[in-house]
């Protein structure tokens, strides 16, 4: 059961809810629309896979930070990946219990490691430096922090080379060659540094779980290897990566169990606590971009429906040259002519486009147009270019009313900045 469904006359649903009619009842477009049901049902296909396995959850903030939506996953169950200060502070807002979230990253300051070390969650080794901050952490907080190796297992993850990250010309993770160096300095820091597990990342988009499969393989040597050497490490943390049918081409990809089927076994044979740290595959397709259609204009040569929303609310497709489906929220009218169109917004810019070369019956200024799969990477990443302040966002509950889950941002929130100067 997927939230958005098109109903035979056309019109598309959000959990029975018309989109369109959602579009006239909201303040402001574009906007974002979640799912709540949507969330529970993706996490709960994670928590059904991950029976019988002693398992965290950690749910990557940077795909979505909502606090409702925190809120809400942590009520589920679900931990926290954290790569920042704010996203450890906002998981602390947000009730997330802090031996189930973990803080990441080949850049993490001592001021944020303080706060992290104080806060007792798991925090991952990156470096040399990173190690020496991770200790210094400790000290000023006067606690022992739990720590894991970042391990590159050098794997290729078949995606777009900006989300690859475990292969070996990645900025992240420590030198494999180096463990034995890790593993001395931990054991000389034992009052500050407690080694827990193994950690690694391979990228994001992945629909191959073969590739999840080679990776845990090659971490679990590494584990055997620092078990050998009288470390107590209980936990695997194969981090997130699940990617998602964002062509909605009906291909049958991995789920939530085939990722963690191809890894059970290896896990139950050295009795580790399995960490996973999905973002995109547990949000993504809970929320479409609401946006209303400006007008049609030609170029001559090329088409384009150009609507209220861009760029700066979703950059995706023109950073990665990502593609996110497509669709108008209410029927054509009936002598509407299809056409293939450029899907773009108003920023003053030609990478400004949602979505290229779409088919489409040509629409009506005004009709709703949803870019799907909004909910990953999305809000998260956006901006305020051209002073297109950030949009607001609603879900439909449980119930099936529609609540705000954050405000839009206003042009006085902009003026704030400069008060007082
Ligand atoms: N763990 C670590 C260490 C990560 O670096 C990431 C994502 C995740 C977990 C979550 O990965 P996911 O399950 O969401 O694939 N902005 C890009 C994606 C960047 C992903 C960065 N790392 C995009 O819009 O596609």
């Amino acid at each position: 059961q997927h939230c958005f469904t098109k109903s035979e006359d056309g019109y598309l649903y959000c959990e029975g809810l018309k989109v369109h009619d959602i579009m006239e009842s909201v303040e402001r477009r574009p906007f974002y629309l979640y799912s709540k049901p949507q969330i529970t049902r993706n996490v709960e296909a994670y928590r059904n896979a991950l029976e019988g396995l002693n398992s965290i959850i950690g749910y990557a903030i940077k795909a979505n930070n909502n606090l409702k939506i925190l809120e809400h996953l942590r009520h589920l169950g679900c931990g926290a990946v954290l790569v920042s200060g704010n996203e450890l502070r906002l998981a602390l807002r947000a009730g997330f219990d802090p031996t189930r979230c973990i803080f990441n990253g080949n850049g993490k300051i001592l001021e944020d490691l303080v706060l992290a070390a104080q806060a007792g969650v798991f925090v991952n080794i990156d470096s040399e430096f990173d190690l020496e901050n991770i200790v210094e952490a400790a000290k000023r907080a006067g606690k022992k922090v739990n720590v894991l190796l970042r391990i590159n297992p050098d794997v290729d993850p078949q995606v777009h080379p900006y989300v690859a990250t475990g292969n070996k010309n990645s900025k992240f993770g420590i030198r494999n060659e180096k463990l034995q160096w890790f593993l001395d300095a931990v054991k000389e820091h034992s009052n500050e540094l407690k080694l827990v597990g193994a950690h690694c990342h391979l990228g994001s988009t992945i629909t191959k779980v073969d590739i999840f499969r080679d990776a845990a393989t090659i971490m679990i040597n590494y584990i055997d290897q620092i078990r050998a050497q009288g470390f107590e490490v209980d936990y695997l943390n194969i981090g997130g990566g699940l990617g998602i049918d964002y062509y909605h081409s009906g291909a049958i990809l991995p789920s939530p169990r085939d990722l963690i089927d191809t890894v059970r076994d290896l896990v139950i044979s050295r009795g580790l606590n399995l960490i996973i740290e999905p973002g995109r595959s547990l949000i993504a397709n809970t929320c479409c971009l609401v946006n209303r259609v400006t007008g049609v204009k030609t170029n001559g040569s090329k088409n384009f429906i150009v609507i209220d929303g861009s760029m700066a609310e979703l950059i995706r497709p023109s950073l990665y040259d990502a593609y996110q489906h497509i669709e108008l929220v209410s029927p054509a009218p009936s002598n509407a002519e299809k056409a293939t169109f450029d899907v773009v917004g108003p920023v003053c810019e030609s990478a400004d486009f949602l979505g290229k070369e779409r088919e489409l019956p040509t629409p009506a200024k005004g009709t709703g147009l949803v870019v799907h799969d909004a909910g990953a990477y999305c809000m998260s990443m956006a901006s305020t270019y051209n002073l297109k302040m950030r949009p607001p966002e609603y879900w439909v509950e449980d119930d099936g009313s529609v609540s705000k889950i954050r405000h839009g941002e206003t042009f006085e929130d902009h003026i704030r900045f400069f008060e007082g100067l």
